[in-house]
């Protein structure tokens, strides 16, 4: 009897090859095959090593700015593509560089951190994903390429896909929180928006799955930092968004700056090749980070450029960015250290790519700057809005606060209320931040004619000068008020007299999280703080709307403020999404993907934590169990929870068995028992109580985003497959157990139904 029943890898080849992007037929696979042979056939060493060559195009640069003479280089066949470089006509004429005055006329790649939309811009990636709404993020994904290739980039530097634990690391603001599940699903949908299944077309672009991999896994929250991990924790946390981002297509991949088993990235073999091509069919090209392949010298695996050089080449790296290491390549082959067909792989791969995006066709077919009306377009920006209004999670709402009535005097007050360029969030690179709204301006737009007053006070900076010194570079986009804090926050407290209600806009700045922002404390800024104590002893409604770019502490805010949305960095249209949640024109229905600690210092934490030895029951401190004697072990706001205006209730689940391929089938009644319409997410929860490997005593295995008018009810199926039960056994083999397994629904990771039981 084989005790277990094992997925055989090569089932996931089986299904790559069946994906609509690579399902080329053999015919056109061959042409293209053809005609690259025919074109490297003409190529010399250097223009080979050339195609392997990112530089930066523009002046928006991501690490130490690097100068060189790019035309000369295009010019000369030594570049491959060009990042961050913005404007279909700018695009076009360094392309006609490239197609009319380099002896071969290869065209080049546009590349750009198009991570959370192009000029229209959807929430942070950690807030779009709180909506749980697939169809919604692929939408965003997709107009993101429509825009960004109207203005001549072919090629997004998205989705990121890593998945974190730590609020303290100022990345996971980019990626979709800590589910490897959920993370995994929005990377196949973002992959689909942006290259779609005609890659060729003029509105898709190439993705590129980054970082891979586990970057989100930085030691302490502390950027670019060690990592460190069991096999056995890296593929059942981490790697399933990879996996899925390449399964559904992605052109490129993009290596990570941290170490994986000692090994950097930029030079890991086991990852590039083995893992990455070899065990999950990878067929596009990898491209380094910003001078990720230098690094290898900081990082202290190699001497020299050179060598860095040869182990990334090595290793399956197949093109060098914002760096000239790879230019030492052609003295590498020349040597005999590295092989000409080593090169020729990498060069092949990239220009796969051009080819798949039809660049050998037409060069120029980004470059058409009559394109770029759609850019912004009304269509768009609502799109935006939905999305954003969707992203908001409603954290807390005493008495029914809100929604705020369309009367009556309103103070709005803090740093973020009238903060034009916070609003879009960080990674938002084509941003035009002139036209975007304040949330100052969205919500006087919300109130116009409704006789309703809105009053305004600063009433502080986003920090005391002491708490920002240091750090006073990241916030050159910030306005900061001269004033002092105390005659800053009296204005606001007599503002706050004279109103009914206060909302305050607070939080941390747009570039206090992304990239280089890790943060030990994440709560309030003080200067905040105490402007909202200040603020809460007049005894008036606060609502408190709350601007984030990473989970935070909000335990003091919780046990103070009546009402509470976590509204992330929201976006272009953040300001009227944020007053459409507000006054009730669109009922909140965010649930969290990462869930927000009591304390820092329960950093890393996951609602996915595994069965431990004496384990805690109840949260709370107890003799010789799994926990803290100074906080508790669960969450302030656990792992899907979110608010609504309305009330939902799940009715217990109930498991009818199938035969064939589906084992069975849960199904529950949701119903809105409230006055309002209103959407939620039902969330499935597997437990596999015995296995050969400890597993987490929940996982994420299944969730529904529904909408339902008051007093509507809706029976939810979802259908368990084995494929859902598998997990990877401390082998590492991709195994489902034989056993007892059971299932949970409900609106959150922590209030949960009783579970349905089933064998296998
Ligand atoms: C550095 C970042 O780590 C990466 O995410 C980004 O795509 C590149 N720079 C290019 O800007």
């Amino acid at each position: 009897m084989t005790k277990h029943i094992t997925i055989l890898l090569a089932a996931a080849t089986l299904l790559l090859s069946c994906h609509p992007n690579l399902q080329k037929s053999s015919r056109s696979e061959r042409e293209m095959n053809r005609y690259i042979s025919a074109l490297m056939h003409k190529m010399t060493l250097e223009e080979k090593v050339g195609q392997l060559s990112l530089p930066v195009g523009g002046d928006i640069t991501t690490g130490e700015p690097r100068l060189s003479n790019t035309a000369e280089d295009i010019r000369s066949g030594h570049v491959g593509g060009l990042f961050n470089l913005k404007g279909a006509e700018q695009i076009r004429e360094v392309q006609r560089i490239a197609v009319e005055e380099s002896r071969l006329g290869i065209p080049l790649l546009f590349g750009m951190d198009v991570i959370h939309g192009y000029e229209t811009i959807f929430p942070i990636p950690l807030g779009m994903s709180c909506s749980w709404d697939m169809d919604a993020i692929e939408h965003a994904a997709r107009i993101a390429a429509i825009e960004a290739t109207a203005d001549g980039i072919c090629w997004t530097f998205s989705p990121m896909v890593d998945i974190s634990h730590d609020g303290r690391w100022g990345r996971i603001s980019e990626g979709s929180g800590e589910d490897p599940y959920l993370g995994a699903r929005i990377a196949e949908v973002m992959v689909r928006g942006y290259q779609t299944d005609q890659l060729a077309d003029s509105t898709s672009m190439l993705a590129c799955v980054k970082h891979f991999a586990l970057y989100g896994a930085v030691e302490g929250g502390r950027e670019y930092n060690f990592v460190d991990m069991s096999r056995y924790r890296m593929f059942n946390e981490y790697m399933a968004p990879y996996e899925a981002a390449v399964k559904a297509g992605a052109g490129s991949v993009m290596a990570a700056f941290n170490v994986v088993e000692g090994v950097p990235c930029h030079g890991n073999k086991w990852l590039l090749t083995d893992v990455l091509r070899e065990q999950w069919g990878f067929k596009g090209f990898v491209v380094a980070d910003y001078t990720g392949i230098e690094h290898l010298q900081d990082n202290g695996v190699t001497p020299s450029h050179e060598l860095a050089a040869i182990q990334a080449i090595q290793a399956g790296l197949d093109m060098d960015m914002a760096s000239s290491a790879y230019q030492t390549l052609i003295g590498a082959v020349r040597n005999g250290k590295v092989s000409v067909a080593t090169i020729d792989d990498a060069c092949r791969r990239i220009l796969e790519a051009k080819y798949k995006l039809g660049l050998f066709e037409d060069p120029y077919r980004y470059c058409h700057p009559a394109r770029r009306a759609v850019v912004r377009c009304a269509e768009h920006r609502e799109a935006a809005r939905k999305i954003a209004a969707e992203s908001m999670v409603l954290l807390k709402n005493e008495g029914n606060l809100l929604p705020l009535a369309k009367h009556g005097t309103i103070a709005l007050i803090g740093p973020l209320a009238d903060a034009r360029t916070h609003m879009a969030g960080t990674w938002s690179v084509a941003a035009v931040h002139e036209h975007y709204k304040t949330l100052r301006e969205g919500m006087a737009d919300a109130l116009q004619g409704t006789g309703a007053e809105l009053l305004y006070a600063k009433g502080s900076n986003l920090m005391y000068d002491a708490e920002q010194e240091g750090i006073i570079s990241i916030f050159g986009h910030d306005i900061r008020d001269s004033r002092s804090a105390g005659a800053m926050r009296e204005e606001a407290l007599n503002v706050a007299r004279k109103a009914d209600v206060i909302v305050c806009a607070m939080g941390e700045g747009s570039e206090s999280a992304g990239e280089c922002a890790s943060r030990v404390n994440i709560e309030l800024y003080d200067a905040q703080r105490d402007l909202l104590a200040a603020l809460l002893k007049l005894g008036k409604p606060i609502v408190l709307l709350h601007f984030a770019g990473r989970p935070t502490v909000l335990e003091w805010e919780s046990k103070h403020v009546p009402a509470i949305i976590e509204t992330w960095f929201s976006g272009s249209e953040g300001a009227d999404a944020i007053a459409d949640v507000l006054f009730g024109d669109i009922n909140p229905s965010g649930h969290l993907t990462t869930q927000l600690p009591h304390h820092v210092g329960q950093y890393p934490f996951s609602y996915r934590y595994y069965r431990t030895s004496r384990p805690n029951t109840g949260g709370t401190f107890g003799k010789y169990s799994t926990c803290y004697q100074d906080v508790s072990t669960y969450p302030l706001y656990p792992f899907g929870y979110g608010l609504s205006y309305t009330d939902f209730e799940v009715s217990e689940p109930v498991w009818t068995k199938q035969a064939g391929d589906t084992i069975g089938i849960i199904s529950t009644t949701i119903t809105n028992t409230g006055h309002r319409e209103g959407a939620t997410v039902l969330q499935l929860y597997l437990s596999d109580p015995f296995s050969e490997g400890v597993r987490p005593y929940i996982e994420l295995c299944g969730f529904e985003r529904i909408s339902l008018k008051a007093g509507e009810s809706q029976i939810v199926t979802f259908a368990i497959t084995p494929d859902m039960l598998a997990y990877y056994n401390p082998k590492g083999i991709k195994t489902i157990e034989p056993g007892e397994y059971q299932l949970r629904v409900g609106l959150n990771s922590r209030d949960l139904s009783k579970p349905v039981i089933f064998q296998l």
